[in-house]
């Protein structure tokens, strides 16, 4: 009953009705490297490109793909671009969660009059494959959402790129789907972000955790999860709590100077040969102890996978109501310790792995603790 009556207001009051993730941008210290790190590790294959031979005279774009996940890698090609402060300031990270929508214009004007900050006014991209309308608002810290209107336009990627051809392509790894992407937000933030969500883009909280759930016997945080009408856009929010040391939100918010996106999680069919295959091209994930598997179906109950390839491999499991999941953390992606990815596998669970947060917090806070930082 809850459920339908919840269902029947987000359709009334849909005011952002969203597709899904359009593609995530990253700035980075170096695209071409970049890129050639996500295709020979992570899979991802090329598709388009700008740059000064695209007419783009001031940074170069690599766009890469894998099934719906579109990934773009963009650097500064001098020393007083805008991006270059901002990498001094966060290192590489993510800039842009672009959204997908039928009507960019429309988004932004919804938006902006519920009180979002202006990142990008309409504009309309013409080429000759059609036209790609966008349009871009800031969330927390210097992260953007933008607002991608595709439906007129058939071309490699937007008005400005061309198609990267490429002889070097490595085979993908099963990632198909941005499943959802995590904000660390500063002390005392969370519920002014979850306020954002909810009024300027009719976001509602699905789930919260407080720092009793979330705490290990050192450092905690709290997060509420944040999902868009439809579902197929979902925002977790962290902030750091007080715990007897120092909380890896605290960390994130440290060295990349800012809130920002913590980890992008990723979807596969088939978790363990992604993982096989992410581990075998150099991905580090974290790891849990082995006692984790010892008693793992009398705490999660039956699940199709046997367990020692995923013990062998450190993959995670939880159940909920709906069913179950099984999930993965790498190590961040660069030297700085922000930025990382997950890795999920969802059968019929919708949550996000709560059962697994004491387990994974603990490995996370040794990796935390070699660094000095705990
Ligand atoms: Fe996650």
């Amino acid at each position: 009953m809850e459920t339908q009556s919840a269902e029947t207001k987000t359709q009334i009051t849909d005011f952002l009705p969203l597709n899904g993730t359009d593609f995530v941008e990253l700035y980075v210290g170096n695209a071409k490297q970049a890129a050639h790190f996500y295709k020979t590790a992570f899979g991802f294959q090329s598709m388009a490109y700008a740059g000064p031979e695209t007419g783009v005279k001031d940074r170069a774009s690599y766009v890469l793909v894998q099934n719906k996940m579109r990934l773009v890698l963009t650097t500064p090609l001098k020393p007083d671009h805008e991006i270059s402060a901002h990498l001094t300031k966060h290192g590489d990270g993510v800039k842009i969660i672009a959204l997908w929508v039928d009507d960019a214009y429309d988004a932004f004007e919804q938006t902006i009059k519920r009180g979002a900050r202006q990142y990008m006014e309409p504009k309309t991209l013409t080429d000759e494959h059609g036209e790609i309308r966008m349009s871009g608002i800031y969330t927390y810290g210097e992260t953007v959402h933008l607002f991608i209107e595709r439906k007129n336009y058939s071309g490699p990627f937007m008005p400005g790129y061309k198609k990267w051809e490429s002889h070097y392509n490595p085979e993908p790894v099963g990632l198909l789907y941005v499943d959802h992407c995590v904000g660390n937000v500063g002390w005392n933030q969370m519920n002014k972000w979850v306020k954002f969500y909810e009024d300027v883009m009719g976001f509602r909280n699905i789930l919260t955790f407080d720092d009793k759930q979330i705490s290990t016997e050192y450092s905690a945080l709290m997060s509420k999860v944040m999902s868009n009408g439809n579902g197929y856009v979902k925002f977790p929010i962290n902030e750091p709590a007080e715990g007897k040391k120092k909380s890896q939100v605290e960390e994130y918010l440290d060295f990349y100077g800012d809130e920002g996106v913590q980890h992008v999680a990723i979807a596969t069919h088939n978790i363990v040969d992604t993982v096989t295959q992410l581990q075998n091209r150099g991905v580090e994930f974290l790891k849990v102890p082995n006692t984790y598997y010892d008693d793992l179906e009398a705490r999660v109950g039956k699940i199709d996978e046997d367990v020692e390839p995923l013990k062998e491999l450190g993959i995670l499991v939880d159940r909920d109501d709906e069913g179950y999941l099984l999930q993965i953390f790498t190590k961040p992606i660069e030297d700085r310790p922000t930025l990382f990815f997950e890795i999920i596998q969802r059968k019929g669970a919708k949550s996000f792995g709560a059962g697994n947060f004491k387990a994974l917090f603990e490995a996370l806070e040794r990796e935390q603790d070699a660094r000095g930082n705990l």
